[in-house]
């Protein structure tokens, strides 16, 4: 199955649809590798970064052939924990190499994201990752790290989804060449009932969570959706055979109330 990448700021070509591993264990990985996600979401703070090394030895899939995110937690923030965090991470993921590393929040009261991104530039240009980026962060974050560091972020990962879909920081990312990436792109599944959904769902003969990511990726934004139930795990991924219309995208975004942090 041909999954479309996205061509991050460096050139680095990324999955447009993986798998969030939040809560999820080795067999649920395995089961996401065999129905053909190559790129999988973890991060130091998920505590599973073991399970994805031994799900990924269990399935053969080669290593070149997957995308594998990981993050840097809020503890280890500042130049030199942030280096050992990437190391420990690279450890327990079983792989010299990350594709891509993000700081995982902004923790402005600690006012240190901008020397943790200075340890994530050594990584890059050292080789250890093949592309850095943040995660959560607000423009103002995302402005002051590029006014005071070389390396624009290639990928902000937001809450992003229908109820939550934030244009103008869509917008701010697109004009700076950072790569949009959505976490709970189904909303944890709260909005599969919300009618609009379900209207363009029905229309198409698909499932809510189908028409939700769809609107992901015809929005151009990455998605990671995670499910621990084998069925759902395989039609999140079955998405490239239908086409949202122009009024249907418009329908999807009509249901975010206006909430934009931006
Ligand atoms: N950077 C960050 O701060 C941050 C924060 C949160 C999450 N993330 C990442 O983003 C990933 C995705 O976000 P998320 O896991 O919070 O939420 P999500 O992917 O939006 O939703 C997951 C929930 O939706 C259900 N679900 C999945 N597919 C479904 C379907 N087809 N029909 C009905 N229900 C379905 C799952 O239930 P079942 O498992 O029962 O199927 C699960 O409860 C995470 O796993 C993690 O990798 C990052």
């Amino acid at each position: 199955m041909d999954i479309p990448s996205v061509a991050l700021n460096n050139g680095v070509a990324m999955p447009q649809l993986g798998f969030g591993t939040w809560q999820v264990g080795q067999s649920t990985v395995e089961t996401a590798l065999a129905a053909g996600y190559r790129s999988l979401d973890t991060a130091e703070m998920y505590g599973n970064e073991p399970d994805v090394a031994a799900a990924i030895a269990a399935s053969g899939v080669a290593r070149e052939d997957l995308f594998i995110t990981t993050k840097v937690w809020n503890d280890h923030h500042g130049y030199r924990e942030a280096l050992e965090a990437f190391d420990a991470s690279r450890r327990r993921l079983g792989t010299e190499v990350i594709d891509l590393y993000l700081i995982h929040w902004p923790q402005p009261e600690r006012d240190l994201y901008v020397e943790t991104w200075r340890a994530l530039e050594k990584l890059y240009a050292e080789g250890a990752v093949r592309a850095i980026g943040v995660s959560n962060f607000a423009p103002k974050q995302l402005e002051k790290l590029m006014s005071a560091c070389e390396t624009v972020p290639a990928v902000n990962q937001i809450e992003l989804h229908p109820g939550l879909s934030r244009p103008r920081e869509r917008a701010f990312h697109a004009q700076h060449g950072i790569a949009t990436e959505a976490w709970a792109p189904i909303a944890k599944g709260r909005l599969l009932n919300a009618s609009a959904v379900t209207a363009v769902a029905e229309k198409h003969g698909r499932t809510p969570a189908q028409a939700i990511l769809r609107w992901h990726i015809q929005h151009g934004t990455i998605a990671i959706p995670r499910s621990a139930t084998p069925e759902r795990i395989e039609s999140n991924l079955a998405i490239w055979d239908f086409e949202l219309t122009e009024q249907d995208m418009e329908a999807i975004d009509a249901v975010d109330a206006g909430a934009d942090t931006a």
